[in-house]
């Protein structure tokens, strides 16, 4: 991988009356949040986010339930697999991602670096893999 994918571990304040887990900007992810958005009742089998983002960082979280993000760079594949709510992925700008094998009832929060920019997207992976090798 060109560009670092991490797990990033946040805090988790444990409760006997409920764990409780936040998460600051530019704290315990490397980028001011510029949107938050969220993914849900995802119908058995599909897939999301087939697409890179030329600047959007982003971190995901599995707020509930299950799923997995593969990430590729066209020199290769890492598949992270997201089944906590006190953990998450983040993205860098730069990377093809697609999100997966979703859990009944799962619910991805995806916390992001820019407002919302269709121009930002690419959504073709050969004219992705042209972007990033060119
Ligand atoms: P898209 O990012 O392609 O979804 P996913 O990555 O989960 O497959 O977005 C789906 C549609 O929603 C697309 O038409 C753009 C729109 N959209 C917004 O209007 N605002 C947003 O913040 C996001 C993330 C998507």
């Amino acid at each position: 991988m060109r560009r670092s994918v991490t797990i990033i571990n946040l805090p988790k304040i444990e409760d006997n009356r409920g764990n409780l887990t936040f998460i600051e900007e530019l704290n315990h992810i490397p980028f001011d949040i510029k949107r938050a958005y969220w993914i849900y009742d995802v119908p058995g089998g599909q897939k999301r986010g087939g697409h890179a983002f030329k600047e959007q960082e982003e971190f995901i979280v599995a707020l509930s339930g299950s799923f997995d993000v593969v990430i590729q760079d066209g020199e290769g594949e890492v598949k992270y697999s997201l089944n906590r709510s006190y953990y998450g992925l983040y993205v860098p700008n730069g990377l093809w991602r697609e999100m997966n094998n979703f859990s009944t009832n799962s619910l991805a929060l995806v916390l992001s670096s820019t407002f919302f920019d269709e121009s930002d997207y690419i959504r073709d992976f050969e004219k992705y893999l042209k972007w990033i090798n060119g």
